[in-house]
């Protein structure tokens, strides 16, 4: 905040609770004068309701006069007037720092112990499966969903279809370094209107295997082998899904399908390990191994 900014914040501060202070005053000062009390003879209901213009009830008065004083000790005590760091020194930031530094040091050892173990023999465990699962609501469910079963565009991480592969240590990877599936936008190179309805229903169509008496599959092999494979079973390599199977990272409905293709798609995962660090990387790692291992032919 530049120093100008921070006058400005200091003085309309004040003054408006300066302002406050003199409204209060000056509305005590409005007693009904005689003459008032004697026009209201003329303005009287039920027999003895006047309309007067009395001032407010005294304790009335004292919750603003209170309040405006709190308002004056909180400012001189705690941060909020401008650049003015008040009395007490608190801030947000310490405080933060000061709560992750001591969770740091009741949990760090816990973390440290399982960081040093194998994602394989962690997943065994289910005091650090556990862990694993309230770290994954924390750092991981706003995308994957709190079942972790993805949602449109964030994959499903319980089943046996992976976009990068689902050994240990692709999963670990993708945790500390993020992942981002890259496909260009390519309508422009299908060409016209009827090849590009031509091509997404190529695409639905590769469950059963390519129909290469298609106009598209020739455009398919050109423009999206490279990728997707020429069988169109995927890339794990550059994260490109799978498109003979019935897993959809989008949707098989054919307009998502079309759309893919005209605007591209970027499926964005941010890397985690500066935020979580390598062992809680690894606690996770197991939880989410741990999802599918299970119906995994082991
Ligand atoms: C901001 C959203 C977001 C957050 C937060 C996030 N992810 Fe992801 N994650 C994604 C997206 C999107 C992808 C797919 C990336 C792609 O399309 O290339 C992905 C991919 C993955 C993959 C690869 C899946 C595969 O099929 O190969 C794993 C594993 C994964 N995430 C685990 C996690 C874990 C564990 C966390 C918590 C530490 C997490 N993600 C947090 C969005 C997120
Ligand atoms: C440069 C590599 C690349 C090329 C070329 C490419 N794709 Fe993709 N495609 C991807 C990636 C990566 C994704 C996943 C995007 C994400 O993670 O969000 C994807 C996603 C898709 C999807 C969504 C699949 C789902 O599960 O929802 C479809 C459909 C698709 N591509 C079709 C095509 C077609 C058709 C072509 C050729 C016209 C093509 N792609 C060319 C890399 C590519």
């Amino acid at each position: 905040m530049s120093t100008a900014w921070s006058w400005y914040i200091i003085i309309g501060t004040v003054l408006s609770m300066l302002g406050c202070f003199w409204l209060i005053f000056w509305s005590n000062k409005q007693r009904a004068s005689d003459e008032e009390i004697k026009e209201s003879e003329a303005h009287v209901w039920d027999e003895d309701i006047r309309e007067l213009n009395n001032p407010l009830p005294m304790w009335w008065l004292w919750l603003f006069i209170l309040s405006i004083l709190f308002s004056a000790i909180y400012l001189a005590v705690y941060p909020g007037l401008g650049k003015f760091a008040g009395i007490s020194e608190w801030s947000q930031h310490d405080q933060y720092n000061q709560e992750v530094a001591a969770a740091e040091a009741k949990y760090g050892p816990v973390f440290a112990k399982y960081g040093a173990m194998e994602v394989v023999d962690l997943v065994s465990d289910p005091k650090a499966l556990g862990i694993g699962k309230s770290l994954f609501a924390n750092y991981c469910s706003q995308c994957h969903g709190s079942t972790a079963q993805g949602a449109r565009g964030f994959p499903n991480l319980t089943d046996n279809d992976w976009l990068y592969g689902g050994e240990p240590a692709k999963i670990e990877f993708a945790i500390l370094n993020g992942r981002a599936g890259v496909m260009p936008a390519l309508a422009p190179a299908l060409g016209s209107e009827s090849d590009l309805d031509s091509m997404v229903e190529y695409v639905q169509s590769l469950a059963d295997g390519q129909d290469t008496s298609s106009p598209a599959h020739a455009k398919f092999v050109m423009f999206c082998s490279a990728c997707h494979g020429a069988d169109g079973s995927g890339n794990q390599l550059l994260g490109a899904p799978n498109l003979t199977d019935d897993t959809w990272l989008y949707s098989s409905a054919k307009a998502e399908i079309r759309r893919g293709i005209v605007e591209g798609r970027r499926g964005d995962m941010p890397a985690h390990s500066q935020l979580i660090g390598p062992d809680r990387a690894r606690i996770l790692a197991a939880y989410v191994y741990s999802l599918s291992y299970d119906s995994a032919a082991h």
